[in-house]
C-alpha cells in the first residue's frame, strides 16, 4: 500500500508541535506544561473543606447548615437539665416504644453494656464500679420503685451526680428501650398482650376488629 508522502511530513510536523507544547515550561519547572484536556485531571466540582471565592463570603466550598437545622432522625431534647425539666419530664415524657418482652429483651442489651457495672445486674446497685463510687446507686426496685418513665429517661439523657450523661452514645429510641428494661426491674410486670394501654382504649367492636385485620 502506498502512502501519501504528504501525509507524512504532516504528520511528523503535527507531533514535532505537540511535544513542543508538551514538554516542560522553561520558566516554571513546576508547571506540567499544556494539558490538553485539564477536566480530566482535575475535576471542576468543589471538594470538601477546598477552597473557594464563589460565594464570596467565606473561603469553604462547605457550608454551615442553615440555623436551626435538625439532623435527620434526631429529635432534640428540650427539657433543661434542672429541676424545672426533670419535674416536667415526670409528668409530661411518656416512653412511645411498646411495654413488650420484645422491647424490654433489647433494652436489656443496652443496659448490660452500659449500666451493669454500676447498677448491678439485677439494678440493686451493686455493680463493680459502684463499690467504688462514694454514693452507689440505690436499688431500683427500692427508693427508686415508683420513680417515673420520663424521668428515668431524664437522668439518662443528662446523669445525675456520680451518673454520667449517656445522651453521646446512646441513641434516644435506645434510651426508651431502657426505660422500660429498668421498669421491669423496678418490679413492673410485663403487660400481657391482652392488658395493653391500647387494649384498654375503649374502641368500638368494629374498630377493633378492623385494626385486628390491618395488624395481620
Ligand atoms: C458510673 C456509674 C453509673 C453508670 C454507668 C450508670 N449509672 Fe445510673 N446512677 C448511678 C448513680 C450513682 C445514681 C444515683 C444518682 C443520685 O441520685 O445521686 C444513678 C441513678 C440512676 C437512676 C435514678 C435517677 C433518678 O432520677 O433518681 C436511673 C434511672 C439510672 N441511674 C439508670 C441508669 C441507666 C439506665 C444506666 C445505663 C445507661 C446508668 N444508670 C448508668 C451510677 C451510674
Amino acid at each position: 500500500m502506498k502512502i501519501n508522502k504528504k501525509y507524512i511530513v504532516l504528520g511528523s510536523v503535527a507531533l514535532a508541535v505537540m511535544s513542543l507544547l508538551a514538554s516542560c515550561d522553561k520558566l516554571d519547572p513546576n508547571s506540567p506544561g499544556v494539558e490538553y484536556m485539564p477536566d480530566m485531571y482535575r475535576s471542576p466540582s468543589y471538594e470538601t473543606n477546598a477552597y473557594t471565592t464563589f460565594l464570596g463570603d467565606s473561603v469553604q466550598t462547605n457550608r454551615m447548615p442553615v440555623k436551626g437545622t435538625i439532623a435527620r432522625g434526631y429529635m432534640p431534647y428540650t427539657l433543661t437539665n434542672d429541676s424545672t425539666g426533670y419535674g416536667l419530664a415526670g409528668r409530661t415524657l411518656r416512653d412511645p416504644l411498646p411495654f413488650t418482652a420484645d422491647i424490654v429483651e433489647q433494652g436489656k442489651t443496652i443496659y448490660g453494656k452500659f449500666c451493669i457495672h454500676c447498677h448491678g445486674a439485677t439494678g440493686q446497685g451493686d455493680g463493680l464500679v459502684a463499690l467504688k463510687l462514694p454514693g452507689p446507686p440505690p436499688p431500683y426496685n427500692g427508693s427508686l420503685k415508683d420513680l417515673p418513665e420520663g424521668q428515668i429517661f431524664h437522668s439518662i439523657t443528662y446523669g445525675k451526680n456520680f451518673m454520667g450523661s449517656h445522651a453521646s452514645q446512646i441513641s434516644v429510641e435506645d434510651r426508651w428501650k431502657l426505660v422500660r428494661y429498668v421498669q421491669t426491674l423496678q418490679g413492673k410486670t410485663i403487660p400481657s398482650a391482652s392488658d395493653t394501654t391500647a387494649a384498654k382504649v375503649v374502641v368500638k367492636p368494629a374498630k377493633a376488629v378492623n385494626a385486628k385485620k390491618k395488624s395481620k
